[in-house]
């Protein structure tokens, strides 16, 4: 049998997304045939979790959120999972695609190996609530708890606050957080103790930390010596091998624990 193309598996008037045929703007896609299998939960129906398999034929250029529209749009409208903006800004479809942290929209069917099924798994360490979804509340909890805002005395400046370009280098990286969750879901350290502040907290604390214009670090390194903070780090790298935005996680935690340490900002 040869191998399908855009123009073979072309739907007559059927949803446009369907199995990301529109990604070819003209000639012939080759086509492939893959096995996405989800780990799919349902509280309501059942008490434990159990992964499902779904046949698509599609180009292996589409990202997997593209796949994963085309199951729900075409194939079964209960499956459940957070999406917005498709382009790797809004941080809300952080999930385990074969056993890795990744954004769904930012990861192409080509990346994954997909003569073998491919995985697709709630992140870990928080709880699922439905399907893909997971209780993103003590995530965003932690990162309340740092204060990520700029903490300032005195009277309002009449004019900007100026910067030079070392000042914003030191904090610059760790601007770039979409809270996604993929670096604290992906620590270890947080699957075996919800508590941890965890990555994600610790840079969004970073931030403010080491920007000139604030005056709150002193605080909220205060916040990261509990027992539960930066000290639990282990270093293990999982988070910035899992940050979609290339964000250096662990380099930004080693510089709030060497920043109590010293307790030079
Ligand atoms: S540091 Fe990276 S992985 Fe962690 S929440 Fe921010 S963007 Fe996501
Ligand atoms: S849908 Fe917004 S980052 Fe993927």
């Amino acid at each position: 049998m040869s191998t399908p193309t855009i123009e073979d598996a072309a739907p007559q008037g059927g949803n446009p997304h369907s199995a990301g045929l529109d990604a070819a703007e003209s000639g012939k896609v080759e086509l492939v045939t893959i096995t996405v299998r989800i780990r799919r939960f349902n509280p309501e129906e059942h008490p434990d979790a159990v992964w499902v398999d779904y046949q698509l034929t599609v180009d292996p250029k589409i990202r997997v959120l593209d796949a994963i529209n085309t199951i729900k749009w075409e194939q079964d409208g209960t499956l459940t999972y957070r999406r917005s903006c498709a382009h790797g800004v809004c941080g809300s479809d952080a999930m385990r695609i074969n056993g890795k942290n990744r954004l769904a929209c930012k990861t192409l069917i080509k990346d994954v190996n997909p003569e073998k099924p491919i995985t697709i798994e709630p992140i870990k360490g928080l709880t699922v609530l439905k399907d893909l979804v997971v209780d993103m509340d003590p995530f965003f909890q932690a990162y309340r708890d740092v204060m990520p805002f700029l903490i300032t005395t005195g009277n309002e400046p009449t004019r900007e606050r100026i910067q030079s370009e070392e000042d914003v280098q030191r904090f610059e990286d760790t601007t770039k957080c979409i809270l996604c969750a993929a670096c604290t879901t992906s620590c270890p350290v947080f699957w075996n103790d919800g508590q941890y502040f965890g990555p994600a907290a610790i840079v969004n604390a970073h931030r403010f930390i080491f920007d000139s214009r604030d005056e709150g670090a002193e605080q909220r390194l205060e916040i990261l010596n509990d027992r539960e903070g930066v000290w639990r780090c282990r270093t293990t790298f999982n988070c910035t091998d899992a940050c979609p935005r290339g964000i250096e996680v662990t380099k930004a935690i080693q510089e709030v624990k060497r920043a109590l340490v010293t307790r030079r900002f």
